[in-house]
This record gives structure tokens, C-alpha cells and sequence, in this order.
């Protein structure tokens, strides 16, 4: 979290710098600055908000960003609460450094005890720390790449750090340092940039350096030089980033949300391209991938927020499919707590950025015990990617609202390919996703059903729940997180035989209990749960599957096989989140206190 891009080149580099921060805010949106480089040192503009209301700002200040190098930053607290003071970048204290940091320094405090009691803080940030470290190492007469290096080997072993820093007296260069926060460099013949996130910077290049953890670049407009962790320089080649800038753009949709619950259907069929040949065969799988799969007693699948929803509906592919044992993890759990594993794990990361702080920490301990591993990301060379034994993508495209919707539905349908590709489903699972994404589409185009609803039930509601059994409970987590995440309306997830253990007192007159069934094992058992509610005042709406269906359902779901039943069964609660969401005037893509890529634990 926390989007950061710096650029140095032989233009103006103000506005596109701004313009990819503007890309990368739903990776915080707290507050911003950028810093322009001229030898000057007043043009450092910070606002809290997003990146318009830094341009307000520069406006109003009449700020003159002239200049052909600089750095900017997008925030989402961490330590220190959300004022302009706060916002990066930092500066030291005589002016020289300036700074924007994306992580946590887990030793702060420590650091500004020993180093820096004469210091004048202007902020309570942790990363203000890494600037006035910066500037004393360098009075004490070291060089700016030196007190850099220093800086970093004072940083506790746990800090997650990417920074961007730059020195008023050399003014083309900004240096780099990364540890386990991503960043990348990117080549252009006008210059070069950095970002946190490739997204930002693809109106300018598609070809980009990774660096890697404990590696420092510093970037020239017409040169970049890699030092590992010891100071050695070294060589990377450059890879090239296929995604069109324009998928990144919202286009004729009022929100990023929209367009990409729009997309689900074209990510199924995606899917199935890239996965089957014309002969119903599977494709671009490493075969190794399916013999170490093979070759396991149990799948470990780990990974956060919706992910894990996705790998909870996932474990049943595999366990039906592939015969193999399954456990679902919350990354955040498992780093920290392992569970007792089985003779021959093999694990499963899900993970839409990639770049998901506490699944990486898991990963780190996973790999250390040698076990092998693969990660399903949406985006091919993020670090996830990079460090597990194999990765496979998600075919979704970029996704930008920080509610997580096509990524869901592309880990669900890769986790089938998956488990189709090293067991037996039995089924053509191209001709089931070819049917699955005509029905996306027909859900999808019903969006004035899900509207009336969301109005209807929703408009003056505090509380909410989602009910249902076997998969339909783990659609009703997602659902659940989807309508809380952005509307505010405090949602559970439930198990619906749970819910007469002591949740059920919730429910009060009107109380709005969605319920999903499309699960024939289940059905009369949810309908018996709904009843409970509805003799209690819920007010009840029931999102069935054909075959499950009654009169009185709020919608029917088309029939497909029941297993693949959360693909549909997920749309309309999306739906009903996002118009929940304009009904309160709320903004859908940036809901408060939320990032969509969380680099820290
Ligand atoms: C954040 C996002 C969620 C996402 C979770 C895991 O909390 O807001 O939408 O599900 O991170 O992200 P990942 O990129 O690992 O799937």
C-alpha cells in the first residue's frame, strides 16, 4: 500500500508524475505530495486526500512544479494519523533530503532515541526517521549513497520498506531501496521512473528492472545502477510488462467496480483460452506443477481477505476432483501459527496483487522449510510470483477498486482448471465455462433487479447478513465483505445453521437477511434457517439456483453444476453491494480506511 512513482527525465515531469499517482491511489488514499527537484526546496506540496486534492492545493499555492526530476506519494497510515504533516514526502531537517517510503519501521522509536535527539521531527511518521538518519550520516561525512546503505542496516531486520529518496544537490537522480515492499524501475528513452506498481507508469514504459530485497538502484535520466545488499553493482535484465494502458482507465464506467463486475464474464472466457487448446486439452501448465501436485498428500491454500474466500471455495475442486486433502489459510494466521503439516504439503497461494504482505510472510517460512509452492496471482512477476516454485496467472486484467470482484471470480475458475488438470472432473470444463459466462452475462445485464434490491432492503439499514450452507456459507463471507467493506453497513458471512447459536438475538424488525441457495443437500435446511429469522421480523431475500428455487425467491440463479454455483451466486451480491453504496452517496472504489494492495503486516 502506499503508491509511490518518481520520475527523472529530459521533460517536465510534474504532470505525469501525478498523473500515475492518480493510477496508483487505490493503493492509499489518505493523503499525497510530490516533491519536484530543481535545487530548490520549496516545491514540496502535500495534501490530505487523494491526488485532486493535491492539484487544489498545488493550484491554490500557485506552485510552480517546473522541474525535470521528482517523487510523489499516495499514503495510507500506518503510524501517525492523517494531517499534512504526515504526508510524504519528508524532508530533513535542513532541506537537502527528501523522501516518500512505502512500509513500516518496525524500530522507529529506538532509532530517534539513539540517533536523533537533536532532530526536529515535523511529523510522527516512522519514515520521517529514515530521512534525518539519511542527513546525519551524511554530516557526519559520509556520501549520499553510503548514508543510505547505513540508513537501511540500522532498519530492523522485519522492516518493510520500499524508498524513493532524493538529494537537492544532485538533483537528476533518485535513489532507490526496497525491502520486502515492491518496486520497480522503468526504462524509457525519456528518462526513468519508478513505481510502486507498474500500473502507474505505463503511459511512459512497458519495460521495466524488479529489484530485489535489501537491493538500491540509483536512477539517472539516461542510466539506472543495481547494488545488491554488500554495495556490489550488478546487472538485471529488464522485463516487459504486457498490459495496454488503457485497461487501467475506467471508461465509460462511473466506477472501477462496475466495469470490472462487468468484466467476469470476458475474464471465464479468458480463462478458458488461455488454459484449454481447441481440443478441450489443458495448456500452459507446467507439467511439473501437476506432478509435484500429484506428488503431494495435502494442498495447503493461503491467502487473505477475498482470496481466502476464493481458496475456500476452491478446496472442493480439489478435494473432488484431485481426491487430495485440502486446508484453507488466512495468510496472517498461518505465517505465525503453523498448523502441525501432513508428511507431503503442497501449497496453494492465492493472491490478486501479488504483493499481499502477510501471504508473502508466509511464503518466506514456507519456503524456508523447503516445500514447494505456487502462486495463481493476477499479476505475473509480482513478488508472490517471483519467489514461489511456480506461478500461474489469473487472466483477469488489472483490477482497481479495492473491493475485489473479477479476481474472486478468475481464482475460482483457475483453482478448477487446476484441480480438472491434475484429477478427473468428469466434466468438459470448457463447455461448462463457455455456460458459465453466457449466465455471468444475463446476471450481469439484470443490474436494475439487484438496484431495486439493494434499495429496498438496504437504504436505511445499519446491519445485514448473508446466510447459507456448504459453499453457499462461503459465498456468504464474500458477500458479507463486499456489502460491509463499501457501503458501511455492518455484514456477516454465516453459516446458516450457526446462526441460532447466538447470532440469531441480532435480528430485529427489518433486519435484511440474504440468503444463498443453490445447494440441493442444503436447501430445505436453509429455507428452515430463513424461516427462523423471517418469524423473528428479518426481512428475507432468497437468491436461489433454478433447481432450488420457490415462488417468492428474489432471484433465481441459472442452473449449472452446483459446484460451480458461487461463480453466478457472487454477482448479484456484488451488485447489491455497489448500488447499497451509491444509495448512500459513498465513494464504491475508495472505501475508507482500506488499500487495495496491503504491503504491511
Ligand atoms: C486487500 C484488498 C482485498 C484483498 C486482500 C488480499 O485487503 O482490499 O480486496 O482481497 O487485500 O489481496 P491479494 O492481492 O493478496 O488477493
Amino acid at each position: 500500500m502506499c503508491g509511490i512513482v518518481g520520475y527523472t527525465g529530459i521533460n517536465q515531469v510534474a504532470q505525469p508524475i501525478l498523473k500515475g499517482l492518480k493510477k496508483l491511489e487505490y493503493r492509499g488514499y489518505d493523503s499525497s505530495g510530490i516533491y519536484i527537484n530543481n535545487g530548490s526546496s520549496d516545491i514540496l506540496v502535500k495534501a490530505t486526500g487523494g491526488v485532486d486534492d493535491l492539484r487544489d492545493v498545488i493550484e491554490k499555492q500557485k506552485k510552480d512544479l517546473t522541474g525535470t526530476a521528482g517523487i510523489a506519494h499516495t499514503r495510507w497510515a500506518t503510524h501517525g494519523g492523517v494531517n499534512v504533516d504526515n504526508a510524504h514526502p519528508h524532508m530533513s531537517e535542513d532541506g537537502r533530503f527528501y523522501l516518500v517510503h512505502n512500509g513500516v519501521i518496525e524500530n522507529f522509536q529506538e532509532l530517534k532515541e539513539q540517533y536523533l535527539q537533536d532532530v526536529n521531527f515535523h511529523s510522527e511518521t516512522d519514515s520521517e526517521v529514515a530521512v534525518q538518519l539519511i542527513d546525519k550520516f551524511v554530516k557526519d561525512g559520509f556520501s549520499t549513497f553510503d548514508s543510505i546503505r547505513m540508513m537501511i542496516s540500522k532498519l530492523d531486520g522485519e522492516s518493510a520498506y520500499s524508498f524513493l529518496i532524493m538529494d537537492r544537490k544532485e538533483p537528476d537522480l533518485i535513489f532507490v531501496a526496497k525491502n520486502k515492499s515492491p518496486m520497480l524501475v522503468g526504462l524509457s528513452d525519456e528518462g526513468n521512473v519508478v513505481a510502486s506498481d507498474a500500473i502507474g507508469v505505463l503511459d511512459i514504459t512497458h519495460d521495466f528492472i524488479e529489484l530485489h530485497d535489501g537491493e538500491i538502484a540509483v536512477v539517472d535520466k539516461n542510466k539506472v545502477d543495481l547494488f545488491d545488499k554488500n554495495g556490489k553493482q550488478i546487472q538485471r535484465e529488464s522485463f516487459h510488462v504486457d498490459i495496454d494502458a488503457s485497461d487501467t482507465d475506467k471508461g465509460i464506467y462511473p466506477y472501477y467496480m462496475l466495469k470490472e463486475i462487468d468484466e467476469q464474464a470476458i475474464v471465464a472466457r479468458n480463462l478458458s483460452e488461455y488454459y484449454f487448446d481447441n481440443n478441450d486439452q489443458i495448456q500452459n501448465i507446467d507439467p511439473n506443477i501437476i506432478k509435484a501436485m500429484n506428488d503431494a498428500d495435502r494442498f495447503y491454500i493461503i491467502a487473505a481477505g477475498t482470496s481466502w474466500h476464493a481458496g475456500l471455495v476452491g478446496k472442493r475442486f480439489f478435494e473432488q476432483w484431485a481426491n487430495k486433502p485440502v486446508e484453507v489459510f488466512i495468510s496472517s494466521e498461518f505465517a505465525f501459527d503453523q498448523p502441525k503439516l501432513s508428511e507431503k504439503p503442497f501449497f496453494i497461494f492465492l493472491t490478486q496483487s501479488g504483493e499481499t504482505a502477510d501471504s508473502r510472510e508466509a511464503l518466506i517460512k514456507i519456503k524456508e522449510q523447503g516445500y514447494p509452492t505456487l502462486t495463481l496471482s493476477n499479476v505475473m512477476n509480482s513478488t508472490l510470483t517471483r519467489e514461489a516454485d511456480f506461478a500461474l496467472p489469473l487472466m483477469a486484467g488489472p483490477e482497481i477498486a479495492v473491493a475485489s470482484t473479477k479476481a474472486y471470480t478468475a481464482q475460482i475458475i483457475a483453482q478448477s482448471i487446476l484441480a480438472h488438470a491434475i484429477g478427473n472432473s468428469k466434466m468438459n470444463i470448457r463447455e461448462e465455462l463457455a455456460n458459465i459466462a453466457v449466465y455471468m452475462q444475463s446476471i450481469i445485464d439484470s443490474k436494475e433487479i439487484f438496484q431495486k434490491i439493494a434499495n429496498d432492503a438496504l437504504k436505511n439499514q445499519r446491519s445485514a447478513f448473508y446466510i447459507g450452507r456448504g459453499l453457499d456459507a462461503d459465498v456468504s463471507y464474500e458477500a458479507a465483505l463486499k456489502l460491509k467493506e463499501i457501503s458501511y453497513i455492518q455484514t456477516e458471512g454465516f453459516a446458516a445453521g450457526e446462526l441460532k447459536h447466538g447470532t440469531i438475538s441480532l435480528i430485529e424488525n427489518k433486519t435484511p437477511v440474504f440468503a444463498f441457495i443453490t445447494q440441493s443437500k442444503t436447501a430445505g435446511l436453509v429455507r428452515g434457517n430463513i424461516s427462523e429469522t423471517a418469524a423473528r421480523g428479518a426481512k428475507t431475500i432468497i437468491i436461489s439456483s433454478e433447481k432450488n428455487a420457490k415462488s417468492g425467491d428474489a432471484y433465481v440463479l441459472p442452473q449449472i453444476p452446483e459446484i460451480f454455483m458461487a461463480l453466478l451466486s457472487v454477482i448479484p451480491a456484488q451488485l447489491i453491494a455497489y448500488y447499497a453504496t451509491i444509495d448512500r452517496g459513498l465513494n464504491v472504489d475508495r472505501p475508507r480506511n482500506l488499500a487495495k494492495s496491503v504491503t504491511v503486516q
